[in-house]
């Protein structure tokens, strides 16, 4: 490595996954630390909030040392320090913003916090090191589902936004119900390649003529209705049909809306991002879609998808390159826009 390469320490801790990384220069990963707490928090079939907070608390140390000797630096080659401010659980939140101000403040290195959807775009450009702004990006994870114009790395227009529950979200509640566990968008994504997603038709909400907002709590209800009503019949469901059912009327308005966002756009660049962009369906949706309509795609690697403090860094890196510092008081944001 470059010895005049600024080196970020990023640390991540909005839901459930402790995660510390070096990044240097914003897009190059000496380091990627991610402690998953899917184990702790499967058995309740979905994030306790406290139990999340306090598992941060017994691993952000260690995971941010392991993070600083994977890359094979030391705490006095560190810039800066960078991390999720929000939105998120405000306890987990607490613990990274908590731990990157006692290293900011005993190493004397600025602060910078980050927006977390701010962070999975950003992922995109650690794996596509030619990705240069401005593109569309379509943002869909646990916590969020947007389609956003990025003008600059600072700088993006939220074009719309989910009304509802957002598309993990909705993954997440149809797997409960049909019993396929968590976290459930890796569930149904496996249980759908067995299904035929024409077995049933539930419903695909495009919302007003031109809205780039979304809106699945609809659909989620309709695979509700659907399965009691079969119950009722006394007619067993095939949960493989189903999630496969579901997931196509939920990648079906995804590709539609965030196709015609790049299109209206005019950067000629999609770039997916969260948790969400792991989906193998939308995955190949958009690619086709893409192609059909000569727009570039751009997708992270499934391990950059989902909650990575990697993604923090390099969103950290561009704010601090264009002056912006947070200090002592920067707080923790269940909420905040982007
Ligand atoms: O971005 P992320 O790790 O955390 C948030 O910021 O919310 O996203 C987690 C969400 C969960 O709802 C999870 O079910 C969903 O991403 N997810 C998927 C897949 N992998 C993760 N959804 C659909 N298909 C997948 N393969
Ligand atoms: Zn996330």
């Amino acid at each position: 490595m470059k010895e005049n390469k600024l080196l970020t320490l990023a640390i991540e801790t909005s839901c459930d996954e402790t995660s510390a990384a070096v990044v240097a220069d914003g897009r190059e990963v000496l380091s990627n630390v991610i402690v998953s707490q899917i184990d702790v928090h499967k058995v309740f079939g979905g994030v306790v909030p406290e139990i999340a907070s306090r598992r941060h608390l017994e691993y952000i140390n260690e995971v941010a040392g392991r993070a600083i000797n994977d890359a094979g630096v030391t705490p006095g080659q560190i810039d800066m320090i960078g991390v999720t401010k929000g939105p998120g659980l405000v306890g987990a939140l607490l613990i990274g913003i908590a731990t990157a101000k006692a290293l900011a403040f005993v190493w004397d290195k600025p602060l910078v916090g980050v927006h977390h959807i701010n962070g999975h775009i950003c992922a995109n450009y650690i794996a596509h090191k030619e990705l240069e702004p401005p593109f569309t990006a379509l943002v869909a994870s646990g916590g969020h589902t947007s389609i956003v114009n990025v003008m600059d790395y600072n700088k993006c227009a939220v074009l719309g936004k989910t009304r509802d529950d957002a598309a993990g979200e909705a993954y997440d509640k149809v797997a409960r119900v049909l019993g396929l566990g968590y976290p459930g968008g890796p569930a149904i994504d496996r249980a759908a390649r067995e299904g035929n997603p024409n077995a049933v038709k539930f419903k695909r909400v495009f919302l007003e003529k031109d809205s780039f907002d979304f809106s699945f709590s609809g659909t989620k209800t309709g695979v509700s209705n659907y399965i009691n009503s079969e119950k009722q019949s006394g007619r067993d469901i095939n949960p493989a049909d189903v999630a496969a059912a579901f997931q196509l009327s939920v990648v079906e308005v995804l590709v539609s809306k965030a196709v015609n966002a790049a299109l209206i756009s005019k950067s000629g660049k999609l770039a997916l991002a969260g948790g969400v962009a792991a989906n193998s369906l939308l995955r190949e949706m958009l690619s086709d879609a893409c192609k059909k309509n000569g727009i570039a795609l751009y997708c992270p690697p499934i391990g950059l998808c989902t909650d990575n403090a990697a993604m923090i860094g390099c969103a950290a890196y561009y704010k601090y390159m264009a002056g912006e510092r947070d200090g002592m008081d920067l707080d923790a944001f269940a909420n905040l826009e982007l």
